[in-house]
């Protein structure tokens, strides 16, 4: 046997020894001494993977890549045909995150977020959270994943981290890349030419999108996620805008549309596995990350929910603050005990992404219900509540606020108050005179308190439930007879 300190300190030493007393080389010993050779030659290389010692085809699943499944169906829906690649830059988004994620409790980076320019820490976010590097970078990611595709296709975006939308021209800062920017004149944004040119930059969509989802279970190493969702803006953005930003270089028609305008909706549960969960309107495919080669393989192929499920998935610490009707439905979930010929099991992870996979993959309710503090809930209908709902109805189950589809919830629209000049010159604020549907009679030009309108607008929350139809249907029953808007 080839003594340890003869080691050669290359690998391909590995190739020749340890022999064991047949003659051949024992395989573990093998394993043990190439780490071995790893430490003592300081070798960056990290030691073998496991498919690097086996010979991938026989071990590897035949598994249509996530690029290949965008290329196909991308194609086959003409409508949504420039989506390929931005869905694609999303997916290496997610990648990025997840090896964030993993290495949250190793790497020195992780604190509180800090001002660049103060140097203190950065005030809590929209949700009152205050804002971790994670979240910030994260969040980053996303944003230019959305916004960083060559052709376009995204024009604005709205992320639950940040208190108002964002078009794509500002979120690349074409004002820093002048020599690129068609929109930059004399080393300055040229404003009129973003607006001419429609504001946005022209695309024809709008994304939304909950960067880590759940972020308080990294501390603990439990899962997150990332939901996203992407709506087309009325008339693909020829129309002219009803909800116009003062500075003109984005609008909020494309976020403010009911969850039933969603042309894509997707997740990725950072958990056992990586997994991003996807709708183009025509089904659910599930994606696994591939360790190895980090590339998502379609695992997961037009993926159904159970029509009823045992699973539900409350956090049921709230439960003397629900309603009556959510109330009574859980009691008699648990007194019943069975659901579909199968035993009600808890379920609560407390990652929206988490639980809600579990619900799909097993059948069952997840619920975020409202509560005495809270009457519509946690949850935000454009980053959460309506692309889960997408990509629950997508799968044959339900998404239901227990008084209605989900999917059919309009966004507040907008009530303008404007600062008008009289004829002396002098200014007064007033009232806009929006109809009950929510619609602006007039332009919004002069409208002095659109962050907070736009804010109301694009963070509503949404009591949510979710999952298997029969379980879903006989919650909106506890609602019809016990609530007060149905009973
Ligand atoms: O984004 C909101 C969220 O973090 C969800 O992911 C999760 O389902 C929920 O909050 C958990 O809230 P709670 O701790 O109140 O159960
Ligand atoms: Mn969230």
């Amino acid at each position: 046997m080839m003594p340890s300190s003869s080691l050669s300190t290359t690998s391909s030493a590995l190739s020749v020894g340890p022999v064991g007393r047949d003659g051949f080389t024992s395989p573990r010993r093998a394993i043990r001494d190439s780490s071995k050779i790893n430490r003592l030659t300081n070798s960056n290389q990290p030691p073998p993977s496991y498919h690097d010692r086996h010979d991938p085809k026989t071990t590897k699943k035949d598994l249509r890549t996530l690029q290949r499944f965008l290329e196909v169906e991308c194609w086959k829906l003409p409508q949504i045909r420039s989506l390929d690649r931005t869905l694609l830059a999303v997916s290496d988004a997610c990648k990025q995150i997840n090896r964030i994620v993993q290495r949250a409790q190793t790497d020195d980076l992780y604190g509180a977020a800090l001002d660049p320019i103060t140097g203190l820490e950065l005030e809590a976010n929209i949700q009152g959270e205050s804002q971790q590097q994670l979240d910030v970078l994260c969040n980053t990611i996303m944003l230019r994943a959305f916004c960083g595709t060559a052709n376009d296709a995204i024009c604005a975006v709205a992320s639950e981290e940040e208190p108002l939308p964002r078009s794509c021209a500002d979120v690349m800062g074409y004002d820093l890349l002048a020599s690129n920017n068609p929109l930059v004149v004399g080393g300055k944004t040229n404003i009129d030419g973003l607006k001419s040119s429609g504001g946005e930059g022209g695309g024809e969509f709008v994304a939304v999108f909950d960067p880590i989802d759940g972020s308080k279970n990294i501390d603990s190493s439990l899962p997150v996620g990332t939901v996203f969702g992407i709506y087309r803006r009325p008339d693909g953005g020829r129309k002219s805008a009803k909800y116009k930003s003062p500075d003109g270089t984005y609008d909020l028609d494309g976020f403010l549309q009911r969850g039933t305008n969603l042309v894509a909706a997707g997740y990725c549960l950072y958990s056992a596995t990586t997994v991003l969960v996807l709708t183009l309107g025509s089904g659910v495919h599930g994606f696994t990350l591939d360790p190895d080669r980090q590339i998502f393989l379609q695992t997961h192929t037009n993926m159904r929910i159970p029509d009823v499920g045992p699973l539900y998935s409350f956090n049921e610490a709230n439960s003397r603050d629900y309603s009556e009707p959510v109330q009574k439905f859980l009691k008699n979930m648990k007194s019943t005990g069975k659901i579909g010929g199968k035993k009600v099991t808890a379920r609560y992870v407390g990652a929206l992404v988490a639980d809600v996979h579990n619900v799909l993959i097993n059948g069952g309710i997840y619920g975020y219900p409202a509560t005495r503090d809270n009457p519509n809930g946690k949850l935000r209908l454009l980053y959460e509540s309506a692309p889960m709902a997408m990509i629950m109805e997508q799968a044959g189950g339900a998404g239901s606020t227990g008084y209605g589809r989900i999917l059919d919830v309009l966004p507040p629209q907008p009530k303008w108050r404007k600062v008008t000049t009289d004829q002396e010159g002098a200014t007064a604020a007033q009232d806009d005179c929006s109809s009950s549907d929510g619609s602006s009679s007039s332009s919004n030009d002069e409208a002095d308190n659109w962050d907070e309108e736009a804010g109301k607008g694009i963070h509503v929350r949404v009591p949510t439930f979710l999952g298997s139809v029969e379980n879903v249907f006989e919650l909106d029953q506890f609602h019809k007879y016990y609530g007060e808007e149905g009973g």
